[in-house]
C-alpha cells in the first residue's frame, strides 16, 4: 500500500462523529480538577455572599420575627424576606401560586427558608443566619401518607385515572384475587455540586445568573417574574452541574431568584451556595409513595384485572407532583398487559419539603408497585416470578394497549429477556441456588430478572421542542449551542458528535459551549432523557442548513452540478477536485454566504388529553432487563450484590462508552434507592438524614462482585431519532428493580417460597431482617 492509500484510509472516517466511542468532552478535567464548576470561577469584585435561615417547625404561622440580631452581625449588608420580593413572592413552576421564595406568615415544613442573609463572606453569612429569633404558633402536620387515609387526603395538584375496561368487574370474577399494599422510600439527589447561583446585575434592569439548573428558561423565567422585568433582562448560563439527577429542574430558582433580587438591590454580583445539610434539608427529593393495589387472576397466574392508588408524599407545594405522579401511572404496567385496569394517583399534600423530579420521574416507583404484583401472583400460584413476568408481556400484535390506550408498537421485551436469561444462565443458577440455600443455614442466595419499559417523551407535549444554535467560522472551526445542559450524562459530547457527522469535520474542530438563554430561547429542562434526541436532532437542522448553504455556494463558485458535491473527511469535494472545509468556509465568507444557523426540532406523534386519560404520550419506548444474585445473612439482614447481567436498549448508540457509563451509573443510582438509601423524619418533622454520615448512597464496595453490561442496539423497531439512537438517561436506573426482588427471593428462601416476603423499599439490612424474622413466624404458623 503506498504512502497516499493509507493516509485516504486514515481520513476516511472522521475523529468523533456518530457511533464512535468518544469520551466525554470534559472526562480528563472531572478527574483532574480543572472542569469549572461555578464555585471555581474568579469571583467579581465586591462580591456578596448570601445564607438562607430556615424554618424550624414543620407546620405553623410565623407569630414573630426579630432579625435585629441577624442584622448587626459581623459582615452583614442585607436581610431578605418574602415582603422584600419586588414584584412577586412567588416560585412555583407550575403556576399554581404554592411556592414562596421566602416564606410569609406560614411555613408549612421544618426547614422551609423564610429569610436570607447577604453578607460579605460565605462564613459570616452562615453564622449571622443562627442569630435569628423566630416565635411560632405551630398547627398539627402531616409527615408520612401511610399515616393518613390516602383517597381522602388534601392533594396538592388534581389526581389522575387511568382506565380501561372494568377494572372492578374482572377482579370480582377473577379465580382468584388479592391486595395488598407497598411503600417504597424517596431519595436525596446527593449531586456532587450542590445548588448555587452567581448573580451579576448589569445596567438598567439587566441581570445575569450563573446557575447549576436543568432548566436555565425557567430560572430566567422565575428570576424575571421575581423582579419584575421582561425575561429579556435576564440571561441565564450553565456550562455544567456537578450532577442534576432531577434535582435541578426546578430546585434552583430560589437560590437564582434570592441572588438576582439582593444583587440588583445592592448593585454588587451575590453568590449562593448552600451547604449539603442546608440543600438536604431545604430542597426537594424523589417523592415515596405507598401503592395500593388489588389484582385478580388465574390458576396459570395470567392477570385479568388489577387496580392501583398511588400515593405520594409531595410535600407542600405542587412543584412538578402532577406530572411526577402521573408518569407513575404511565408506568403501573411496566412491560405488562392489563385486560382490564384502573390506576389512580393521589398526590398528597404533607408538612415536607415539596419532592420534584429524580431520575424516572415517577416511573421507577410506577415499575415498582407493579412488580410487587407479579411477585405476589408469582407467590400465590407458586411458580418462579420470572414465569409470571414472562406470561403477562405485553403481546407484538395484539394484547398491546397500555391504560392509556396507547398501542406498544415497538415491544422487544419478549428479545431481550429471552436474550438476557440464557446468557446470564438463569435456569442453571436457578438451581444451583436452591442447592445452595438448601445446604447453607445462614447465608441464603437470592436471584431475580426483571424487566423494563419506559417511556420517552415529556408528557407535557409542548415540551418536546428543542432549539440550537450554529456559527461556522471563516477557519471551518465550529461553535455549537443548543438549549441542553450538560450535567455529566454526555449530552454535550453526544450533540457534537451529531455536528461533526453533518459537517464531516473531526470534533476537535467543534467547540461546545455554555447553555445560555441568550443563544437559545424558550428551551425546555433537560430532562425525560430527550436531551439527546431533542438537542441532537436540532443541532443537526442547523448544522445541515449551513452545509446546504456551502454546497450551494460550492456548486455555483466551481460550475458544478449539486450532485458532484460530496462532504468527505474535513474536505469537500466539488466535481473533480478535493478543497479542505476551512479552505470552502473561507471562500463562502468571502464570497459573504451567511455562516450562521439555527435549528428547530419538535418531536413528531405525541399528543396527551389527560381529562379523558388517552393519547400517545410517548414517542417510543426503551427497554431493558436486568438480572441480579445477591446474598444475604439471615442473622445480621446484610447483603452483598453478587452478580448482576444486564441488556440494556440503547437503539444504534450515538457513543457507546457514554451510554455504557450511564447505564452503569443509573443502575447503581437505582440500587441505592431501592436498597440504602433511606430518609428518617422525626416526631417534629425534623429530617434527620441530611448528610452522608446518616444518609447512605452505594459506594464503590457496593457494587455488584460481577457486573455484565452489554448493550442491545439492535436495529428493531426505532422511530427516525436521531441517528436511530435511543434515549438512556434515566431507563436504566430501573433495572436496579432485580437486586430489590432478588433480595426479596432470597429472603422468600427462608420460608421455602410459600410467603410473598412483601419487601418493602428500601430494603436496608435492618428491613431484610425483619422481614426474614416475619417469614420465619409466618411459616411457622
Ligand atoms: N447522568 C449524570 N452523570 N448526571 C446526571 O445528573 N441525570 C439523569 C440522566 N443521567 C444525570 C445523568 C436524568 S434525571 C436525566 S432526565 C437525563 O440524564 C438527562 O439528560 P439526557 O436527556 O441528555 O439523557
Ligand atoms: Mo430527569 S428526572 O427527567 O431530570
Amino acid at each position: 500500500m503506498n504512502k497516499h492509500a493509507s493516509a485516504e484510509i486514515k481520513a476516511a472516517r472522521i475523529q468523533g462523529g456518530v457511533a464512535t466511542d468518544q469520551r466525554h468532552d470534559s472526562a480528563h478535567k472531572h478527574v483532574t480538577g480543572t472542569a469549572i464548576y461555578i464555585d471555581d470561577m474568579p469571583e467579581p469584585a465586591g462580591l456578596l455572599h448570601g445564607c438562607l435561615g430556615l424554618s424550624t417547625v414543620a407546620h405553623g404561622t410565623i407569630r414573630d420575627m426579630d432579625l435585629s440580631g441577624v442584622r448587626a452581625a459581623p459582615g452583614v449588608v442585607d436581610v431578605l424576606t418574602g415582603a422584600d420580593m419586588p414584584a412577586s413572592n412567588d416560585i412555583s413552576p407550575t403556576g399554581r401560586h404554592d411556592e414562596p421564595v421566602l416564606a410569609e406568615g406560614k411555613v408549612e415544613f421544618f426547614g422551609q427558608p423564610i429569610f436570607a442573609v447577604i453578607a460579605e463572606t460565605r462564613e459570616q453569612a452562615r453564622r449571622a443566619c443562627r442569630l435569628a429569633r423566630v416565635v411560632y404558633d405551630e398547627e398539627p402536620f402531616i409527615i408520612d401518607v401511610w399515616d393518613i387515609d390516602r383517597r381522602a387526603g388534601k392533594v396538592v395538584t388534581p389526581p389522575l385515572t387511568l382506565k380501561r375496561g372494568d377494572a372492578a368487574a374482572a377482579i370480582a370474577a377473577a379465580p382468584r384475587r388479592l391486595k395488598g399494599s407497598m411503600r417504597m422510600g424517596g431519595q436525596d439527589h446527593f449531586y456532587l455540586e450542590g445548588h448555587i447561583a452567581l448573580a451579576i446585575p448589569g445596567e438598567d434592569k439587566d441581570v445575569t445568573v450563573i446557575s447549576s439548573t436543568q432548566h436555565p428558561s425557567e430560572v430566567q423565567h422565575m428570576v424575571a417574574h421575581v423582579l419584575g422585568v421582561p425575561s429579556h433582562a435576564v440571561t441565564v448560563e450553565v456550562r455544567r452541574m456537578g450532577g442534576g439527577f432531577g434535582g435541578k429542574e426546578t430546585q434552583g430558582n430560589q437560590f437564582a431568584a434570592i441572588a438576582a433580587v439582593a444583587a440588583k438591590k445592592l448593585g454588587r454580583a451575590v453568590k449562593i451556595r448552600p451547604d449539603r445539610d442546608d440543600d438536604m434539608t431545604a430542597t426537594g427529593k424523589r417523592h415515596d409513595f405507598v401503592v395500593d393495589y388489588e389484582v385478580g387472576f388465574d390458576d396459570d397466574g395470567n392477570i385479568l384485572g388489577v387496580d392501583y392508588l398511588y400515593a405520594a408524599r409531595c410535600g407542600f407545594s405542587s412543584d412538578l407532583s402532577g406530572p411526577v405522579t402521573d408518569r407513575a401511572l404511565f408506568h403501573c404496567d411496566n412491560t405488562y398487559y392489563y385486560p382490564a385496569v384502573q390506576a389512580q394517583s393521589a398526590p398528597l399534600y404533607t408538612n415536607t419539603v415539596s419532592n420534584t423530579a429524580f431520575r424516572g420521574f415517577g416511573g421507577p416507583q410506577g415499575m415498582v408497585g407493579c412488580e410487587r404484583v407479579i411477585d405476589e401472583v408469582a407467590f400465590a400460584v407458586g411458580k418462579d416470578p420470572l414465569e409470571i413476568r414472562k406470561l403477562n408481556f405485553y403481546g407484538t400484535t395484539d394484547r398491546n394497549v397500555t391504560p392509556y390506550h396507547q398501542k406498544v408498537e415497538d415491544n422487544i421485551v419478549h428479545r431481550i429477556v429471552a436474550e438476557l436469561e440464557e446468557s446470564s444462565e438463569y435456569a442453571r443458577r436457578r438451581r444451583e441456588i436452591a442447592a445452595f440455600n438448601a445446604s447453607s443455614p445462614v447465608i441464603k442466595r437470592g436471584l431475580a430478572l426483571t424487566p423494563l419499559k419506559f417511556g420517552i417523551s415529556f408528557t407535557a407535549t409542548h415540551f418536546n421542542q428543542a432549539g440550537a444554535l450554529v456559527h461556522v467560522y471563516a477557519d471551518g472551526s465550529v461553535h455549537l449551542n443548543h438549549g441542553g445542559t450538560e450535567m455529566g450524562q454526555g449530552l454535550y459530547v453526544k450533540v457534537a458528535q451529531v455536528v461533526a457527522e453533518e459537517f464531516q469535520i473531526d470534533i476537535d474542530q467543534v467547540k461546545i459551549t455554555a447553555t445560555t438563554t441568550g443563544k437559545v430561547p424558550n428551551t425546555s429542562a433537560t430532562a425525560a432523557s430527550s436531551g439527546s434526541d431533542l438537542n441532537g436532532m436540532a443541532a443537526q437542522a442547523a448544522a445541515r442548513a449551513i452545509r446546504d448553504r456551502l454546497r450551494d455556494f460550492a456548486a455555483e463558485k466551481y460550475g458544478v452540478p449539486l450532485e458532484q458535491i460530496e462532504f468527505l473527511p474535513n474536505r469537500v469535494r466539488v466535481g473533480n477536485q478535493e478543497i479542505p472545509f476551512g479552505e470552502l468556509t473561507q471562500q463562502a465568507y468571502m464570497a459573504r454566504v451567511q455562516l450562521s444557523a439555527t435549528g428547530f426540532y419538535k418531536t413528531p406523534k405525541v399528543r396527551w388529553d389527560r381529562d379523558k386519560g388517552e393519547g400517545h404520550p410517548f414517542y417510543y419506548f426503551a427497554y431493558g432487563a436486568a438480572c441480579a444474585e445477591v446474598s444475604i445473612d439471615t442473622l445480621t439482614g446484610e447483603y452483598m450484590v453478587e452478580r448482576v447481567d444486564i441488556l440494556h436498549e440503547t437503539g444504534r448508540s450515538l457513543n457507546r462508552a457514554i451510554d455504557l457509563g450511564q447505564i452503569e451509573g443509573g443502575f447503581i443510582q437505582g440500587m441505592g434507592w431501592l436498597t440504602t438509601e433511606e430518609l428518617v423524619w422525626d416526631d417534629k418533622g425534623r429530617l434527620r438524614t441530611h448528610a452522608p454520615s446518616t444518609y447512605k448512597i452505594p459506594l464503590a464496595s457496593d457494587r455488584p462482585k460481577v457486573f455484565n453490561v452489554t448493550l442491545a442496539d439492535w436495529p428493531e423497531n426505532h422511530e427516525p431519532t436521531i441517528h436511530r439512537s435511543k434515549a438512556v438517561g434515566e431507563p436504566p436506573f430501573m433495572l436496579a428493580m432485580s437486586v430489590l426482588h432478588a433480595l426479596s427471593d432470597a429472603v422468600a428462601s427462608v420460608a421455602d417460597h410459600r410467603v410473598c416476603p412483601r419487601l418493602d423499599a428500601p430494603a436496608t439490612p435492618e428491613r431484610v431482617l425483619m422481614a426474614v424474622e416475619r417469614l420465619r413466624r409466618e411459616a411457622a404458623n
